[in-house]
C-alpha cells in the first residue's frame, strides 16, 4: 500500500518522506513546488497540483487509485503568521480550502487515514500559570489566521470522522528546526535560528524581540524540537492509525522542555563558534511569553518522545545551512 504526502517536497515533508523510504514505504508526494523543491522526493512519485483549485479533487481522487493509497499524510500549507495576517482569505482559500478539497478526494477513492500537521499556533496566548506546559485541553484560541486555518482544520477532521468514518490524527508542531541531512535544510529564513544563522553569515548581529517577559532571563521560552523527531512522530501516527478506531485525536509533538532565545543563541555561538551581539528591540506583537509542550499524551498513547535536544538541533541547522552557502 502507498502514502500519499502532501507537501512531501517541502522542509518537513521532505523528511517525512525519506523516513517513510528507509522504512520501505511506497510513497507518492502531491507538491504544488510553490515553497518545495523536486529534487528532495527522491525516488517517490511526485504529482504537481495546487490543492486549492477546483481541478485538486478529481485529480488527487485519481491519484489515489491509481497509486492504492491507503493513509495520507498532509503537510502542505501556507505557514507563516505575519504573512497571514495580511492576507487572510487567501490564508483560508489554500489551507482551509486545500483540505476541504483533499477531504473530499479522500471519500470519494474511501481513503480513511489521515494525519494532519497542525500546530501550536492554535493555542494562541495560553491563559495557564506562568511557566506551566500546555496540553491539548487547553482550550485553543489562535491569534493569526494562521493559526484559525489549523485549528478549522482539527474540526473539519472530526466532522468527517463523524460523517463518514474518517480517522485522523492531528499533530499540533511545536518550534521545528534543524535537519535530519544536511541538504535538507529549512530553506524559508522565517524563525529564530535560519534568521540568526542569516545575519551571522552577512555579519550582521541578530535581534531579540523583547527581554522584558516573566521568564528567568526575560526573553521568550518555546520547545524546539528536532525536524527528524517531528517526522518520525509522523511514521508513529501512522502506525497508530492503523491500529486504533478512534476517529479523531489531537497531539502536541514537541521536548516538553523550553530554551529561550537567549539560550538558543547561546547554543548558535557554541554550534558555530561565532560570537554574537545581539541587539535588543521591543515585543513582537502576539508572542507568549512561554509555549510549552505538554507531552504526556504522545508518550502515553503512542509511546514516542523526542531524542534530539538543542545542541543536536542547531548544529544540524549549521551544517545544513554552510552546505547551501550564500542564501
Ligand atoms: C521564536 C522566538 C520570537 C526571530 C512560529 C509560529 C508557530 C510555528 C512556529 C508553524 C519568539 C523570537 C524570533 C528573531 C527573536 N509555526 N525571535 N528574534 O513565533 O514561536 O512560532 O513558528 O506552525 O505557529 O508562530 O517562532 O521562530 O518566529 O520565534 O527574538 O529574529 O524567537 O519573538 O519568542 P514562533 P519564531
Amino acid at each position: 500500500m502507498t502514502v500519499l504526502v502532501t507537501g512531501g517536497a517541502g522542509y518537513i515533508g521532505a523528511h517525512v518522506v525519506r523516513l517513510l523510504h528507509e522504512r520501505g514505504e511506497q510513497v507518492v508526494v502531491v507538491d504544488d513546488l510553490s515553497s518545495g523543491a523536486a529534487d528532495r522526493v527522491g525516488e517517490a512519485s511526485l504529482v504537481q497540483v495546487d490543492l486549492a483549485t477546483d481541478e485538486a479533487v478529481g485529480k488527487l481522487a485519481a491519484t489515489m487509485a491509481e497509486h492504492g493509497v491507503d493513509s495520507v499524510i498532509h503537510i502542505a500549507a501556507k505557514k507563516q503568521v505575519g504573512e497571514s495576517a495580511e492576507r487572510p482569505a487567501w490564508y483560508y482559500a489554500q489551507n482551509v480550502g486545500g483540505l476541504a478539497n483533499l477531504l473530499q478526494a479522500m471519500e470519494q477513492a474511501r481513503v480513511d487515514k489521515l494525519m494532519f500537521s497542525s500546530s501550536a499556533a492554535t493555542y494562541g496566548l495560553p491563559d495557564i500559570p506562568e511557566g506551566a506546559l500546555i496540553d491539548e485541553e487547553a482550550r485553543p484560541a489562535p491569534i493569526s489566521p494562521y493559526g484559525e486555518t489549523k485549528l478549522v482544520g482539527e474540526w473539519m477532521n472530526r466532522a468527517a470522522g463523524a460523517a463518514w468514518g474518517l480517522r485522523s490524527v492531528n499533530l499540533r508542531y511545536f518550534n521545528v528546526a534543524g535537519a535530519g541531512w544536511p541538504e535538507l535544510g529549512d530553506p524559508g529564513v522565517f524563525n529564530l535560528i535560519p534568521l540568526v544563522l542569516r545575519a551571522l553569515s552577512e555579519g550582521k548581529q541578530p535581534v531579540v524581540f523583547g527581554d522584558d517577559y516573566p521568564t528567568p532571563d526575560g526573553t521568550c521560552i518555546r520547545d524546539y524540537v528536532h525536524v527528524l523527531d517531528l517526522a518520525d512522530a509522523h511514521l508513529v501516527a501512522l502506525d497508530y492509525l492503523d491500529r486504533d478506531d478512534r476517529p479523531h485525536d489531537v497531539f502536541n509533538v514537541g521536548t516538553g522542555s523550553g530554551a529561550s532565545v537567549l539560550e538558543v543563541l547561546r547554543q548558535i555561538e557554541r554550534s558555530t563558534s561565532h560570537e554574537l551581539r545581539p541587539e535588543t528591540v521591543g515585543r513582537r506583537p502576539g508572542d507568549p511569553a512561554t509555549l510549552v509542550a505538554d507531552v504526556s499524551r504522545i508518550a502515553d498513547v503512542l509511546g514516542w518522545r523526542a531524542s534530539h535536544d538543542l545542541p543536536s538541533i542547531v548544529d544540524s541547522s549549521w551544517a545544513a545551512w554552510q552546505h547551501k552557502p550564500g542564501r
